[in-house]
């Protein structure tokens, strides 16, 4: 962060100052006391597990400088009414003293970390770039990677997220976007909402908040992304797949596209991406030709940067997984693959993940262990069922429901009379994992995926390892410290 005093901080924040008024916090700023680090900040947070106010003290003497904190605590801090708004106030701070600084946010339903990852890597050869780890998309994690900006930063790349209408306004708000990229409109979180077009309400607060010298750059493929083009002050760039066949009627093309799309036998998608400087080939280092998508967009975004064609195509084709638990692809010694897709799960990433189940299976057998899809509200019976008739179109020797709310994902795939895989609920991941895992054989393929709720992750990794004989105690020993 750059360097702020105490008595900065609680001029910004409107908190109350308990400490040295000209000690300089110039650390990062973190709300996990296990993180908390030299000259840093730490803002204690009430959670549904822990209060951080019971680190305050931790998180001081690991070398935090004081505690952002709403009652008082037994070391240096400013009391605050609300901690989210203080690190709002703060972003906000710290940003208007860095004006050269570029901001990019990513929001829509599914991609966002996938994408913030493919533009990160490919801004970052621009210059020093600032994106967040993992999905720090919300209240806390948006104003935490803000903070990390200094005056040698050069770029940002959010990611923001929305589970209610404001949300992205407000993240706006906090720092506010010169680029914005909307990738699609879909469940994710459609409960909360009432329905798609509350969602497509939300997303485009995105692009409502860009200035008339921003840029929008919008899914051409998603209508309601590309009905968001109405709600912008800014230049509209699209990105969208290359129509198949020569067009009969003049159609506006999509800025930015994929031609020829290609997937390896691991479904990693190949494509010649074209732009108004010409065609360059790709081949992505990611799983799915869901993804295909997202790295036009960040193409898209990196080229409004500045990013020359040769860039964005190798940087794309170098570009690799940061984040953890998205279509991770391990394929066994014994030629059982796992898919560890378990970080989120919604109607379209299901089906994106099953497809490529499909293809990475090829004419074998491929399984998928699915959790239940959180947060759709009313219409979550229904998704549930149209996903699990999807599951059983895409002929699964077996499905999988772990736990009761994913049942419904069994009678939807039994409503395909052709299909003849076995459907098995089972109470949770360790059944699951009783189920399946002696069952593999060489050549079979298996998905694993649900809501961040249900944490199957675990379960994906121990099919990952099932081949292995148990380690020895040195090497596992080895392991652990990596
Ligand atoms: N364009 C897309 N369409 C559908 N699913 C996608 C797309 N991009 C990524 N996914 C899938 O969505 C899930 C979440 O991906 P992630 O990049 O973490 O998105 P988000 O940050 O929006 O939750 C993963 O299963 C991923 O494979
Ligand atoms: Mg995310």
């Amino acid at each position: 962060m750059i360097p702020l005093t105490l008595a900065q901080i609680a001029q910004v924040t409107g908190g109350q100052l308990h400490g040295d008024p000209a000690a300089v916090v110039s650390g990062e700023v973190v709300i996990d006391s296990r993180r908390a680090g030299p000259r840093g900040l730490f803002a204690a947070v009430a959670g549904e597990r822990a209060d951080g106010h019971d680190f305050a003290s931790a998180a001081v003497a690991a070398g935090a400088v004081a505690v952002l904190a709403t009652r008082p605590v037994p070391v240096p801090s400013v009391l605050v009414a609300d901690v989210p708004a203080a690190l709002a106030a703060l972003a906000a701070f710290v940003l208007d003293s860095l004006p050269a600084l570029a901001i990019a946010g990513i929001t829509g339903s599914s991609g966002k970390t996938t994408t913030k990852d493919l533009a990160a890597q490919l801004v970052e050869s621009l210059g020093p770039t600032i994106a967040p780890a993992g999905s720090f998309n919300n209240e806390f994690g948006h104003p935490l990677t803000v903070l990390r900006a200094d005056s040698s930063t050069r770029y940002l790349v959010l990611e923001l997220s929305a589970r209610g209408p404001g949300h992205i306004a407000y993240l706006c708000g906090i720092a506010p976007p010169r680029y914005g990229v909307v990738l699609n409109v879909g469940h994710a979180h459609a409960g909360e909402f009432g329905g798609l077009d509350q969602v497509a309400r939300a997303k485009g607060e995105l692009v409502e908040a860009l200035p008339a010298e921003g840029v929008a750059i919008l899914n051409a493929d998603d209508p309601r992304v590309l009905a968001m083009a109405g709600r912008t002050a800014a230049r509209v760039v699209t990105f969208g797949m290359a129509p198949r066949a020569p067009l009969s009627s003049p159609v506006p093309q999509p800025t930015i596209q994929a031609a020829d799309v290609r997937l390896d036998e691991l479904g990693r998608p190949s494509f010649t991406l074209l732009t108004p400087e010409g065609p360059a080939p790709v081949t992505l280092g990611l799983h799915g030709a869901h993804i295909v998508p997202d790295a036009l967009a960040a193409a898209a975004l990196a080229r409004e940067l500045g990013l020359g064609l040769a860039g964005i195509a190798d940087g794309l084709s170098a570009a690799v997984p940061r984040s953890r638990w998205r279509m991770e692809v391990h394929r066994r010694g014994d030629g059982v693959t796992v898919i560890n897709d378990a970080y989120n799960a919604n109607p379209e990433s299901v089906r994106a993940a099953l497809t490529a189940l499909r293809h990475l299976a090829q004419d074998g057998r491929a399984f998928a262990i699915l959790g239940h899809m959180a947060e759709l509200g009313a219409i979550s019976q229904d998704r549930h069922e149209d996903v699990g008739e999807f599951a059983a179109r895409a002929d699964l020797a077996g499905l999988i429901a772990v736990g009761s709310e994913a049942e419904p994902l069994l009678a939807g795939a039994r409503r395909v009379r052709s299909w003849t895989g076995e459907a098995l609920a089972v109470p949770d991941g360790a059944a699951a994992l009783d189920a399946l895992a002696n069952q593999l054989k060489p050549g079979d393929v298996v998905l694993v995926k649900a809501s961040r709720a249900a944490h199957l992750e675990g379960v994906a990794e121990a099919l990952a390892r099932w081949d292995d004989p148990p380690a020895p105690p040195s090497r596992q020993h080895e392991e652990a410290d990596r």
